[in-house]
């Protein structure tokens, strides 16, 4: 039972819970229109302290093809918390006026913290480089779609571990689904957090780390190309050192597998130069398209108007 809960992290849903979220989205997908009055009445606030293109828009977008309404801000800067409004009183005099809350916030743990004051739903769209769970339902989304299942895959993480958020979020989500393997590819000061490892250790999930996307792109079924996150890091001479570490061309693909699933939650920069969109394996314009199905279920799904489809 989905309704009235808080999505804060990848694992906070069981995962019968997420492949139902992700089997409503492919029933959207396929009959849109029997779905698009079934929010009628209901609002969804925004709460964007971070930039964004593809959550805030797919979100909006979501709310909209469901019948509901959108409020929100795009920018901190013009709330109040700019005349030093805590976080906490922000999120409420939201929670007031919609039925259901997203936030973006460039600190770890804010939607978590928010939540606990809240009566309505609050969905994380990214809490600094800690989680961004939604990001995770669409990965999983496109994985199914393009694998046809979630387990008994070899997935490649590259880039930027360390605060690529998103790729916290589906480690914590793939490693919940039976046989698979993780290769984690990136320069040592960007390696994926030890609190990641030790719970894979304890799950007995088999991973490795490495420095090269060479050594096993042949192997993987998935490759999760990830963008350096300019934004968390303190020193600007270190972004520029390691900012194009990894730049995935036709080249580097020429060992990989003919189904190789291409992955990126966007937006990229310079990780994936776009000779590689024309290729069938690259899925991240697909994926980032199915962001907004994903989380039209979500949405249906926490405020509980899964019976009163059309
Ligand atoms: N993938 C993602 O979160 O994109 P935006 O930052 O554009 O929302």
């Amino acid at each position: 039972m989905l309704e009235g809960r808080h999505l804060i992290n990848s694992e906070d849903f069981s995962i019968e819970e997420i492949d139902s979220i992700i089997s409503l989205a492919q029933n959207i997908i396929s009959s849109p229109k029997r779905f698009s009055s079934i929010c009628q009445g209901k609002l969804l606030g925004t709460l964007f302290f971070e930039p964004s293109t593809r959550t805030r828009l797919s979100f909006e977008a979501a709310m909209k093809r469901l019948g509901g309404e959108v409020i929100g801000f795009a920018d901190g800067a013009s709330s109040s918390a700019a005349k030093g409004e805590s976080l906490v009183d922000t999120v409420q005099t939201v929670a007031s006026y919609a039925d259901i809350l997203v936030m973006r916030h460039p600190k770890e743990g804010s939607s978590h913290l928010a939540s606990a004051y809240l009566k309505v739903p609050m969905i994380n769209a990214g809490d600094g480089g800690h989680q961004h769970p939604t990001q995770t339902l669409t990965d999983l989304l496109t994985i199914t779609e393009s694998k046809g299942r979630t387990s008994g895959l070899k997935v490649g993480f590259c880039g930027d571990l360390k605060f690529g958020r998103t790729v916290h979020s589906l480690v914590r989500a793939m490693s919940r689904y039976p046989d698979n393997e993780f290769v984690f590819i990136s320069p040592k000061e960007l390696h994926i957090p030890n609190h990641i490892k030790i719970v894979l250790e304890k799950e007995g999930v088999s991973f490795k780390e490495i420095e090269r996307l060479e050594e096993v792109i042949d192997e993987l079924d998935v490759l999760y190309m990830t963008r350096v996150q300019k934004e968390r890091f303190f020193n600007e001479a270190d972004y520029i050192r390691l900012k194009d570490s990894y730049i995935l061309d036709k080249k580097k693909l020429k060992n990989a597998k003919e189904d190789l699933a291409i992955l990126h939650p966007l937006p990229r920069v310079n990780e994936i130069h776009p000779e590689v969109d024309s290729d069938p394996r690259a899925l991240y314009f697909k994926q980032m398209s199915y962001g907004m199905y994903v989380r039209m279920a979500l949405i249906i799904k926490l405020l509980g108007v899964d019976n009163a489809e059309n």
